[in-house]
């Protein structure tokens, strides 16, 4: 019984574009990746945020998944786990946790400290570390800024999985330090008005919103949109 539940929680994280990189589905992760690029041509796409109106939308693995399929191109990547609330990025990339973002803000950890290589060429990670009593504090504090600005000397593409915006105001904070947002809606989940609203929030902290990614589209459709959209 356990075995079977670990199993199933191991399916549940299971990063495709490592795993299967030939599959449709992280071919569809790299259609994302070349839309960045040109949803932003004017401005240099070097940090990014991906987040979504409420929980469970897709967030953590998208963010994962693209994550790989950047550092598969050869940019120098890494994915931090800003979600300091309902952190996963551990658990995807089977990380410890005992050390991250969290012991940087309070603590005294440079970011090197708090950097973890991963098992895919060019993506390190960061961890959300001891979850924190105050995460927008953290979040919006003067060490994260520093953070941010180190961690674009040392790599091409940083990308933040954060908590859903109409939840908490954590993804509006760090819009403000990114180049753009991403938002994530998943198919027959997200409510409109929750969308709406949550690009309304978005758009009230300054934040470039580069675009939406439908997440968990019915399969039949999807290879009706692979076949059609490919040429
Ligand atoms: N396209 C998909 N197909 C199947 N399962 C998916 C898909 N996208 C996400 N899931 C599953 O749905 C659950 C929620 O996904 P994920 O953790 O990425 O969402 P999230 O938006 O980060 O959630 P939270 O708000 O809790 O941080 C996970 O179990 C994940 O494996
Ligand atoms: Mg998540």
């Amino acid at each position: 019984m356990r075995r079977r539940k670990k199993a199933q929680h191991n399916k549940m994280r299971y990063l495709i574009a490592k795993l299967n990189p030939r599959s449709p589905i992280t071919e569809q992760y790299r259609t994302v990746r070349t839309n960045l690029q040109f949803s932003s041509v004017d401005q240099d796409l070097q940090t990014m945020l991906l987040t979504s109106a409420g929980p469970g939308e897709g967030k953590s693995m998208t963010s994962a998944n693209l994550a790989v399929v950047y550092a598969q191109q050869g940019k120098k990547v890494l994915l931090i786990d800003a979600d300091l609330r309902k952190p996963t990025i551990h658990y995807t990339f089977r990380l410890d946790n005992l050390r991250g973002l969290s012991n940087a803000l309070v603590g005294n950890m440079s970011l090197q400290e708090i950097v973890s290589p991963s098992d895919v060429g060019n993506l390190d990670l960061i961890s959300c570390g001891p979850i924190p009593p105050n995460p927008s504090e953290l979040l919006g504090s003067k060490r994260m800024k520093e953070l941010v600005r180190e961690a674009k000397q040392a790599y091409d593409i940083i990308i933040f999985d954060t908590p859903p915006v109409l939840a908490v105001t954590d993804a509006q904070i760090l819009a403000n330090l990114c180049d753009g947002v991403v938002l994530v809606v998943r198919s027959k989940k997200t409510e409109f008005d929750a969308a709406d609203k949550a690009i309304e929030l978005l758009q009230s902290a300054n934040a470039k919103i580069l675009g939406t990614i439908l997440n968990d589209r019915d399969k039949k459709e999807m290879n009706y949109y692979y076949y059609y959209g490919r040429d």
